[in-house]
């Protein structure tokens, strides 16, 4: 089997690599990333040397380059995107391109190629967001209603997989995932980055009042999740993947880090809200676990524990990245 990656120097799609080499030793894995802010050659530096893998360098938004990558592949596993909403509000238009266009552009490539599998790795934030005070979830007949330039992008290019399966037949599958943290997440998201600044010595940073809510899932869960749909889900069909974490404030996940480390609520700085930021995010994985036997193994005090150790002993992978993200919070004024 030959799989075709998108966006493989990134933080999931590099955790699926590694997931996948190891188990599935003899498939073939090309993949394909433009390298952008958000990927890295450091990030796949422990697998780079497997003979079954091959890195391009490029942007899915090229015909001609996607075109040559996808040759003789029999799946795409498609996580290439702009994925931080912060960026989406001061930026949108590179959204717009790699998350729409740049989908457009694989799947032309995945019909044209007749590939049997194309799988589209999205978001739970296409639903929007839930009251704080309900104990509502998202499912999958949940209605589209995305309020950022991030989900809008990524409901704009869920709707577009949807229309060629419809149109022309492709065989893909969709999962919508909640937050993902572990090894190799951007220290510009909010779990890294609160860990790289307390190893730093600086405080946390609050977004308005830390009220909101997020499903907290270990990111090797989503690539189980990714993989169960891979071997078993149903061409067409939709899953949403989410963690064990039961409607958890950001303020908590502050306070769980600070305790980790031996530091007191002193250490907590409430910064400027995010635009139009959505209070709360809560998922229903009960279809994938029926259909497809998939539930998340990882809870999140342990692995919480487990992810801070990983950033103390791998500063060399973030330490280059911080100063990019620090540049980001200037810029929004939420440094
Ligand atoms: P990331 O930002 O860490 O990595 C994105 C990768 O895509 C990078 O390696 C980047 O270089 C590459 N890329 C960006 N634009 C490209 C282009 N035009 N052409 C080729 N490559 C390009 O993202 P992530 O957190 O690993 O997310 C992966 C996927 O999972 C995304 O589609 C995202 O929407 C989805 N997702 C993420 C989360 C999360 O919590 N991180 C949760 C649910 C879904
Ligand atoms: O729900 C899935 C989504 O999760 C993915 O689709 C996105 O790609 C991914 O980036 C993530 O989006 P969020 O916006 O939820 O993640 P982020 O890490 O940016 O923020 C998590 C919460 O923490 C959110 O409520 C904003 C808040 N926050 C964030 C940062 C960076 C802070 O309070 N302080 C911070 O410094």
């Amino acid at each position: 089997m030959k799989i075709l990656v998108t966006g493989g120097a990134g933080f999931i799609g590099s955790n699926f690599i590694r997931y996948w080499l190891k188990k599935y030793s003899d498939d073939e894995i090309v993949n394909l990333d433009k390298l952008t802010y958000a990927g890295h050659l450091s990030t796949t530096k422990d697998f780079s040397g497997n003979k079954n893998y091959k890195f391009i360098k490029g942007d899915i938004c090229d015909s001609k380059i996607v075109d040559q990558a996808i040759e003789g592949t029999d799946m795409v596993v498609h996580f290439a995107a702009e994925t931080h909403v912060d960026r989406s509000i001061v930026g949108p238009k590179t959204f717009i391109l790699t998350n729409f266009v740049g989908t457009q552009v694989l799947l032309d490539a995945a019909v044209s190629h007749k590939v049997k599998r194309f799988h589209h790795v999205s978001t739970d934030e296409v639903f929007g967001a839930l009251p704080l005070e309900s104990t509502e979830k998202f499912n999958e007949s949940t209605l589209y209603n995305p309020r950022s330039p991030y989900s809008a992008s990524k409901a704009g290019s869920d709707h577009l997989v949807r229309a060629y399966h419809t149109t022309y037949g492709l065989p893909i599958t969709i999962t919508n995932c909640s937050n993902n943290f572990g090894p190799y997440s951007d220290p510009e998201k909010f779990i890294p980055r609160m860990i790289t600044d307390l190893i730093d010595g600086s405080p946390v940073k609050i977004y308005g009042d830390g009220k909101h809510v997020r499903d907290w899932l270990y990111v090797e869960d989503h690539v189980r999740a990714i993989d169960a749909v891979l071997q078993k889900g149903k061409i067409g069909e939709t899953y949403l993947v989410g963690g064990l974490t039961e409607d958890i404030p950001n303020l908590e996940v502050a306070k769980k880090l600070l305790k980790l480390f031996g530091k007191d609520e002193s250490q907590i700085k409430f910064v400027p809200d995010r635009l139009g930021h959505d209070r709360r995010y809560a998922v229903d994985w009960s279809k994938i676990e029926k259909e497809l036997g998939w539930k998340p193994e990882h809870n999140f005090e342990e692995w919480l524990v487990k992810t801070v150790n990983w950033y103390k002993e791998n500063d060399w992978w973030w330490k280059p990245l911080k100063e990019e993200a620090d540049k980001l919070y200037e810029r929004t004024g939420q440094k």
